[in-house]
């Protein structure tokens, strides 16, 4: 039975990359690597943790014997990278764990897998999960090509881009079979509620003001996390050997549309008086360096192969609020503990 590591995949993207692939490859033998920090939740999966081609191990990508163990005991034939940090705010305060997780961590990953492969790359394949954010902020116009040049402005966006290159420098000096793509903003189910949407849903349901931040007018690209791991299952079967690929929703909105398109769906579903909610939004103090505008080209990906976006944003919205609101005993879990003193860190004083 060919095996395959996804690491990161008790996390929001990584939890809905492993559902799509255990359910469509019964074939293959799928390993989710996973720390399981703050981000990283078995709740996530357990609709698919006693299928037969599924396996967990907890481990930390930054341990490189942890990583080593693993390909000895299953040999793996390819690597989804999806293990990081992952949010902007938290890299501002300590950018060391972003450094430790997403560059060193990624380096263990590649070394280990040069090691095992040992120049025998026929069927084998590494394919690093990445961001626009690497490409730096947009003005009002353009949009992000793969040939756009990096220019992080974050210590998240600056260890992302560290490891893109590190991915490529092992593709042209050892000639790893590696593939890289950059993807926008995701959006829905099961989303950590640090970053906007699923945080902006559950200050909505607790009537807590809504933070957002500056005049509330920078621009995301947004996509549905469904379309995203779509999108990474055909990349890595089907994308060229030391290619990158963006994806994207060609989905831009203003923080501030999001929020106040966020309140009217939640007014609705909850039996509030229209407007009720939006009389929670509060413009705080802007985040430091904050990229104004990112917005991303995916032609390449939907020229060479045939993909595109299938959800809907009107659609894709009232899914995710759906989803968080017949799971709040998920959000609740989640928002219990560490999340209380992260959030009167992070928003204190704001
Ligand atoms: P997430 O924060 O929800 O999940 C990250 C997962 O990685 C968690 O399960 C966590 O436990 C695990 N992890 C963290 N450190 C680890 C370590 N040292 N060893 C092993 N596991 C570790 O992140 P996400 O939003 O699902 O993002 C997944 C990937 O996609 C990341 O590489 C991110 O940079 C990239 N990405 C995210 C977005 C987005 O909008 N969320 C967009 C483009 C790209
Ligand atoms: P986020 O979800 O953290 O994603 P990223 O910074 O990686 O794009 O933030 C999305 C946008 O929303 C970003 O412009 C920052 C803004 N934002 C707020 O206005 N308030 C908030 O409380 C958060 C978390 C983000």
């Amino acid at each position: 039975m060919n095996s395959i590591i996804i690491t990161g995949g008790a996390g929001f993207i990584g939890s809905h990359l492993v559902r799509l692939l255990v359910n469509t490859y019964p074939e293959i033998l799928f390993i989710n690597f996973d720390k399981l920090t703050y981000a990283g939740n078995l709740a996530n999966l357990t609709d698919i943790e006693n299928a037969p081609n599924y396996r967990f191990i907890k481990g930390d990508i930054v341990e490189e014997e942890s990583v080593m163990s693993a390909f000895e005991t299953y040999r793996f034939d390819g690597v989804f990278h999806l293990a990081a940090e992952s949010h902007v705010d938290r890299s501002i305060v300590n950018p060391k764990e972003f450094i430790m997780t997403n560059i060193v961590g990624t380096v263990n990953l590649l070394n280990t897998a040069r090691h095992f492969w040992n120049g025998h790359y026929e069927g084998k394949r590494f394919y690093h999960v990445s961001t626009d954010e690497v490409y730096g902020s947009l003005g009002d116009e353009g949009k992000f090509l793969e040939t756009t040049p990096y220019d992080p402005r974050s210590p998240y966006s600056a260890s992302k881009a560290s490891s893109d290159h590190l991915v490529r420098a092992y593709y042209h000096t050892y000639g790893l079979p590696v593939v890289i793509s950059n993807c926008s903003n995701n959006y829905g189910p099961n989303q950590f509620p640090e970053k906007l949407i699923p945080l902006i849903i559950n200050n909505i349901r607790h009537q807590k003001p809504l933070p957002v931040y500056g005049k509330g007018l920078n621009v995301r690209d947004w996509l549905y996390v469904g379309d995203h791991a779509r999108a990474i299952d055909l990349i890595y079967r089907e994308g060229r050997i030391g290619q990158t690929y963006n994806i994207g929703g060609s989905n831009e909105r203003q923080n501030i549309d999001i929020v106040r398109t966020l309140c009217r769906i939640m007014d609705r579903k909850l039996g509030r008086k229209d407007g009720e909610s939006e009389k929670l939004i509060t413009f705080v103090t802007d985040r430091a360096g904050h990229d104004f505008r990112y917005a991303i080209d995916s032609s390449k990906l939907q020229n060479e192969l045939c993909w595109k976006p299938e959800v809907k944003f009107d659609e894709g919205f009232e899914k995710t609020v759906d989803w968080y609101l017949a799971n709040q005993k998920w959000l609740d879990e989640v928002t219990s503990g560490d999340y209380l003193s992260y959030y009167e860190k992070m928003y204190k004083g704001r």
